[in-house]
């Protein structure tokens, strides 16, 4: 039970007396945990922190403006903004097993962040956003079992080739607490309150084989429905929401022609710690804008299925 401006001041003493006048490196994902902590350090230590966005290409709609806007343009934090789109989408193309997909954007992001952190000789240290959860859960609490149905990756998982020091100023928080300082840090309601997004992005949501034209149609249809869910006040009643892409073609009627296109399935569930999960009981009426507004504006879609498999025994992510 602490006073929020006391614990930023705080925060920011114990920042500033770690580091020194030695520079940070960060890899922003644009998830909460890490915007939080870059925000974070931003206040105590301004330009002596880096931080590195990669764009994967399997980020949502507009994620690569947005946190660019957030951070570049208005809290003034030096991020540099990495395309490596291609690479990602060329060393994943041809191959569609699950956990191959994982290993390869796992590996290609850590691939990335070092030719980066190769061009800041000067930084010493390596920010990262964990939070209390994370320190328990690497100490082997009860969510060690998930790892081994997924190999999960995000950009916490940095080698310790990168020789750098480990500032990690969240390490005692909970979930809620980097809310509430993420909040009086600055950063907009809607980062800050983001359902979480799995560090292989759209590449998870994309069954089998990844293909740019995939990744923009889903791009679309996941638009479209986060935009419904929350101007029908849905967004924080779910705990997680997204579409993903289906490879499968099925038959439809589209004026008076007959098309052959791609189903989407959207995903949305309630749960408290993301080991079990029921899927989310929407309005019919709510789903029904979401499939007429997919169908209609995204070209190539012309079937929206509703996903009403719990956790388990499925998991949340279809991949
Ligand atoms: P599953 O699909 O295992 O997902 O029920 C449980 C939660 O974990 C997220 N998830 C990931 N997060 N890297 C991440 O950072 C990953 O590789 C990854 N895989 C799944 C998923 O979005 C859900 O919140």
């Amino acid at each position: 039970d602490w006073n929020m401006p006391d614990y930023v001041a705080e925060a920011v003493a114990a920042i500033r007396e770690q580091v020194g006048d030695e520079e940070v490196i960060l890899g922003l994902s644009g998830g909460v945990d890490s915007s939080v902590a870059a925000a974070l350090i931003h206040r105590a230590i301004g330009d002596q922190l880096t931080c590195v966005f990669v764009d994967n290409g399997l980020l949502r709609l507009n994620e690569a403006e947005q946190v660019m806007q957030t951070f570049g343009r208005n809290l003034g934090v030096k991020v540099i903004h990495v395309d490596a789109t291609e690479q990602f989408l060329g060393h994943l193309a041809g191959v569609s097993d699950p956990e191959q997909k994982r290993k390869i954007i796992g590996r290609e992001f850590v691939e990335v962040f070092q030719v980066e952190a190769a061009k800041l000789p000067k930084a010493r240290w390596l920010a990262q956003g964990t939070i209390y959860p994370d320190v328990i859960e690497s100490a082997g609490g009860k969510t060690k079992k998930a790892h081994t149905i997924k190999s999960h990756h995000n950009v916490g998982g940095l080698p310790e080739t990168l020789n750098l020091k480990l500032l990690e100023p969240l390490r005692e928080l909970f979930k809620d607490e980097v809310r509430e300082l993420g909040i009086a840090l600055g950063l907009p309601h809607d980062m800050v309150y983001r359902h979480p997004f799995p560090g292989p992005g759209l590449g998870v949501r994309i069954l089998g084989e990844v293909k740019q034209e995939f990744a923009d149609l889903l791009r679309r249809a996941d638009a479209i429905f986060i935009d419904e869910l929350r101007a029908a006040d849905w967004y924080e009643k779910t705990s997680q929401a997204f579409a993903v892409f289906l490879p499968v073609k099925s038959v439809g009627v589209m004026g008076d022609g007959r098309t052959y296109e791609y189903v989407v399935a959207l995903r949305a569930v309630q749960t408290q710690d993301f080991m079990t999960a029921h899927w989310a009981e929407l309005p019919h009426s709510l789903l029904a804008r979401v499939s007429n507004r997919i169908i209609n504006e995204v070209r190539g879609i012309n079937r929206v299925v509703y996903d009403i498999s719990g956790k388990p025994p499925a998991t949340i992510e279809w991949e």
